[in-house]
């Protein structure tokens, strides 16, 4: 058939199309930019709209597609997509792939490097580059069980297999629930399996995103929000409860954080579960309050009915309504028929979804775990030395929940101090070093800059870097810092990291606008 003959009788049309190295879903990274820096690396990311720079799409989440694709890449690397995987890289660089399951756009994602694999389970297993994937693959020891105490919630997993990707540093996020290989940045790898909530975050995504899928990005929260309660529960069947809520009060933390900023800039509407993000890039809505006060919504909702038939409800919406996209106003109703009025509970829905801020019904995290980490702080804070406080035997939580709790205004020797005793800056935690380092600008602690420096340049995840270049932009000398830094840093990150810094930092057309 040639070119332009599409009729009312045809099946099929084929588009071809070349995309340019410039597409913002794509990241081409160069030998030195990667963990092994011996070959190059590729990865893809779509959500939540830049699968349409990559693929001539329909790109909204409400509109599921099957694919097959047929990739060639140099014979020494090894392609991988959100489908079935190859487990060894093939003779001559061909790779074919299946997605048999309808699954939006966002959700099609490729990756390409010099690869390892290592099984963890019957089901799952670790990809990295070869100097990462053992450690990687220690790291991730928990995921099998965490897919069976998911399935034990909520039903079977619809996907057959659930790998994860280990992609280089420069991954904009903590982790993307690509169907059947979750991709992943290589700051969870900490050395102690600390940080592995973020892969039971992003199984989850197989069931709340993945199967029953926000309609559109107004809608992020069915995505989230249920996601956040199901990782947490996950973590809960594995780690145990103090785990869980260990996490539920330091997410909790970050809400209250956000919440204010939000409303100190005068973005009360992106406080509300529903967002309103018409005529925006959906990307500048899409906040912690879609994962911490969704969160709150279904802990509160559980707390109504009672966990046994609230996980009845949960596990028969993700049945009913599985490959399939769901508004918000399709699921209050689905609420209310099923859960709601059957139990005669009355609560205020409106006022969590398109209200501002926290309701008063929320529910305060019943956690008293960490008022052993207040007392040490303090006791510090009243004189007694760093050395003589009992942190021992803490865990990355108690120590982030510490950091976040330090007063302002302490002292050089105070800073001095701690990190003498504690050895933060050389901590392997990226949560604890990002939670350090914003303590550091805020008491202007010299001795930390070259550490920060190394963070900003060797980490392009955007939950680390926003936070800590909004601090520096606080004072002019911050400023200076952060503009030196940012103008080293800024070609090794991500375009989706490059977009929300560029803003911050003042930058325009690849350059800053203020001189400095
Ligand atoms: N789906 C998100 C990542 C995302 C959100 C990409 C919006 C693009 C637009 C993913 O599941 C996620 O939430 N990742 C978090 C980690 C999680 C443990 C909260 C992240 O990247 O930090
Ligand atoms: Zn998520």
């Amino acid at each position: 058939m040639g070119y332009g003959s599409v009729s009312p009788a045809s099946k099929r049309i084929s588009v071809t199309y070349s995309t340019t190295a410039h597409a913002k879903a794509l990241q081409w990274l160069t030998p030195q930019q990667t963990a092994d820096r011996t070959f190059p690396f590729l990865f893809t990311q779509g959500q939540a709209i830049l699968t349409r720079t990559w693929i001539p799409i329909q790109d909204s989440p409400g509109i599921r597609l099957t694919y097959t694709a047929r990739v060639k890449v140099p014979k020494e690397l090894m392609a991988l997509m959100s489908a079935t995987n190859p487990q060894e890289r093939s003779i001559d660089g061909s790779y074919t792939f299946r997605m048999d399951q309808p699954i939006p756009a966002y959700l099609i994602a490729l990756a390409v490097g010099d690869l390892g694999f290592i099984p963890i389970g019957q089901r799952t297993g670790v990809y990295a580059e070869q100097s990462m994937v053992k450690k990687a693959a220690w790291e991730f020891a928990d995921m099998e069980r965490m897919l069976l105490v998911a399935e034990e919630l909520y039903g079977p997993y619809r996907w057959e297999r659930y790998d994860v990707i280990v992609l280089p540093p420069s991954f904009p996020f903590g982790g993307m629930e690509n169907p059947r290989l979750t991709f992943a940045t290589p700051t969870i790898i900490a050395g102690d399996r600390s940080l592995t909530s973020l892969i039971a975050h992003e199984l989850a995504h197989s069931w709340s995103g993945n199967l029953v899928t926000n309609a559109t990005w107004n809608d992020f929260w069915l995505n989230e929000g249920f996601t956040v309660y199901f990782e947490n529960r996950i973590c809960e069947a594995v780690y145990g409860e103090d785990r869980a809520l260990m996490l539920q009060v330091l997410g909790r933390q970050e809400l209250e954080r956000t919440l204010a900023d939000l409303s100190h800039e005068g973005h009360v509407h992106d406080t509300h579960l529903r967002l309103d993000l018409s005529g925006r890039d959906p990307d500048d809505g899409m906040t912690d309050v879609a994962y911490e006060k969704g969160f709150a919504f279904l802990k509160m909702l559980e707390s109504k009915v009672g966990r046994p038939k609230f996980d009845a409800f949960l596990r028969s919406y993700f049945d009913e309504y599985a490959f399939q996209s769901m508004t918000t106003d399709a699921f209050l109703e689905h609420l209310d028929v099923e859960l709601l009025a059957p139990n005669k509970v009355v609560v205020d829905v409106a006022a969590w979804v398109d209200g501002p801020g926290l309701p008063i019904d929320a529910l305060i995290p019943n956690y008293t775990g960490f008022n052993d980490v207040d007392d040490e702080l303090a006791r510090w804070l009243s004189g007694i030395s760093a050395g003589e406080l009992r942190t021992a035997d803490w865990n990355a939580f108690q120590w982030i929940h510490f950091l976040r709790h330090l007063p302002r205004g302490l002292t050089q020797d105070q800073m001095t101090e701690l990190d003498n005793t504690f050895l933060l800056t050389q901590s392997g935690n990226a949560e604890i070093l990002a939670a350090w380092f914003e303590q550091c600008i805020r008491n202007d602690h010299d001795p930390a800059y070259p550490g920060l420096d190394r963070f900003l340049t060797s980490v392009g995840r955007r939950k680390f870097l926003l936070p800590l270049y909004s601090e520096l932009m606080n004072t002019e000398k911050g400023k200076l810092m952060a503009r030196t830094i940012y103008q080293q840093a800024r070609p090794n990150y991500h375009a989706v990291a490059v977009r929300s810094l560029d803003e911050l930092l003042v930058w325009k057309d690849n350059k800053p606008t203020v001189s400095f």
